[in-house]
Order: structure tokens, then C-alpha cells, then sequence
């Protein structure tokens, strides 16, 4: 069964995706969610009507939680988590960095994650137990070691009351590290965190839909994930940790530091 759940969440998420692409330079509204700085588009509602449209018709007992305004507990065990478009900002400057990101978890617990980068054709999979692919191939995290050798990713919250913390570890981060990027899709940064090219990220006040995807798939890829504290780590916490394992705990060290 799980390999029906891939196949019609890898077809969302590529609807969703080219959906998208064809919407860059092309947005018809633009609203502004709790703040200023944190905008809606016409086509992050209108990517989430085809993913959950296409997940319901094929699941239609199934609960779900997404960004925008179609989630619906249905009281079922499986419940996808959606992000119908990470990296809204990106995509209303056509920044070429943005992607769909679904997961779809059983009791709480992950069981595939697809994120595709329509601007790219990179689609991101993992499945429970069975690995991460990008286009097919198996990935697995980086092998640096040092954090003094790690090139890194983070975000900054949409609440600028937040920023002052997360610029602090991003001081700390920058001081210590190869490099810090800040891209602005927390969901492609987790994938490039799986594939390799990232070694570690770090960010807070995230949502479930932001990382549900990027988690399994950098599990899958070898990596780890965890609160800073280096601590469990569910996807409805509000900080992540996510990397190659080798550096975790020298991130976690840093993040930690008063
Ligand atoms: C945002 C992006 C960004 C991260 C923000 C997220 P959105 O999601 O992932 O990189 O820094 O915290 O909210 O609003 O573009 O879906
Ligand atoms: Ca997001
Ligand atoms: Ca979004």
C-alpha cells in the first residue's frame, strides 16, 4: 500500500509543482498573512485545490494538515501534511528556489515524504525503511565531519520579534563554518541536507507542513534529526536540527551555547 501512497503523492506533487512554474510572473493576488512580510499567493491556494483535490479522490477517509485552508481531521489514522508551495517569498520575485513539499504520516509517525522543485525537475522521495531518492537515484547526507568544513543552511522567522535569536546562531554558525546560506525553503533546504549538498540546518518557529517531507527524507538519507538540544525531534516542534550526524553534535554544542 505504501508504494500507492508514493505513486499518487509523486503525481501531486509534480501537478503541484508544474502548476507553478507556469504561475511564476504570473501571480494574480498577493495577501498578506499575520505580518507584512508573510505573503499568500493566488497560486499557493490554487497548488493546494490540485494536491489535496488529487490525495482525497484517491484517499478520501484520510485527514489532512496544510498550510492554506484546506485541512480536515476526518479521524483517520493516516494524515498528510501539506506544503502546497515553500518558499512563497522566492516565488513572488521568481527566485528560483521554491518547491511542494507532502508527507503523509500514520499515528503521528512519518511514512513517505516527496518534495519536488518544479524549477529544477528535482523530485525529492523517501519511504520508511527503504531509503531517499532524487529522480530515482539513492542519496545519502555528506560526510564532512568538521563543523569548521560544514556548509550550512537556516531561515529566519516571518515574526521579527524571533530574528534576534536565530541572527545570534547565525553569528555563532558563520564564524565556525565553511558557509551559512539562507535560501528560503526550509522543505528544499532539508532535501539538500539529504542529498548532500548541504551538511546541516538549523532553523526555528517552523510549521509541521515545512519540514514533514525533509525529515524522513534526511533520515532516510542517513542524516539526523533533532531539537537543538539534540533531543527528540517531532515534526510539530517548533525548531529543527537536521544533519548529516557526523557534525550534529558540534551544531547542537553551538546551538546551545548561552
Ligand atoms: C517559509 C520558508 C522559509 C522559512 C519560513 C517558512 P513558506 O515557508 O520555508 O524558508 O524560513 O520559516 O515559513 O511561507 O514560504 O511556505
Ligand atoms: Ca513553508
Ligand atoms: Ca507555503
Amino acid at each position: 500500500m505504501t508504494d500507492r501512497y508514493l505513486k499518487v503523492a509523486i503525481e501531486a506533487a509534480k501537478k503541484g509543482g508544474i502548476f507553478i512554474r507556469r504561475s511564476v510572473g504570473k501571480i494574480n493576488s498577493i495577501s498578506y498573512k499575520k505580518a507584512r512580510n508573510n505573503l499568500v499567493t493566488d497560486i499557493d491556494k490554487a497548488s493546494e485545490r490540485i494536491i489535496v483535490g488529487m490525495l482525497e479522490s484517491a484517499f478520501p477517509a484520510h485527514s489532512f494538515l496544510t498550510e492554506e485552508n484546506l485541512s480536515c481531521d476526518r479521524g483517520s489514522s493516516y494524515k498528510w501534511v501539506i506544503d502546497p508551495l515553500d518558499g512563497t517569498s522566492n516565488f513572488t520575485r521568481s527566485f528560483p528556489f521554491f518547491c511542494v513539499s507532502i508527507a503523509l504520516e500514520l499515528d503521528g509517525k512519518l511514512l513517505i515524504g516527496v518534495i519536488y522543485d518544479p524549477m529544477r525537475e528535482e523530485l525529492f522521495w523517501a519511504s520508511r525503511g527503504k531509503g531517499a531518492f532524487l529522480n530515482g537515484k539513492r542519496i545519502s547526507v555528506s560526510k564532512v565531519r568538521e563543523l569548521a568544513d560544514g556548509f550550512l543552511a537556516t531561515g529566519f522567522s516571518y515574526n521579527k520579534s524571533k530574528r534576534n535569536e536565530s541572527l545570534i546562531s547565525f553569528k555563532r554558525f558563520l564564524m565556525r563554518s565553511m558557509a551559512v546560506r539562507r535560501a528560503g525553503s526550509a522543505a528544499l533546504d532539508l532535501a539538500y541536507v539529504a542529498c548532500g549538498r548541504f551538511d546541516g540546518f538549523w532553523e526555528m518557529d517552523l510549521n509541521p507542513w515545512d519540514c514533514a517531507a525533509g525529515v524522513i527524507l534526511v533520515e532516510e538519507a542517513g542524516g539526523k534529526v533533532t531539537k537543538y538540544n539534540g533531543y527528540k525531534y517531532s515534526h510539530y516542534d517548533k525548531e529543527i536540527l537536521a544533519t548529516n550526524q557526523f557534525i550534529h553534535k558540534q551544531m547542537s554544542k553551538v546551538l546551545g551555547m548561552s
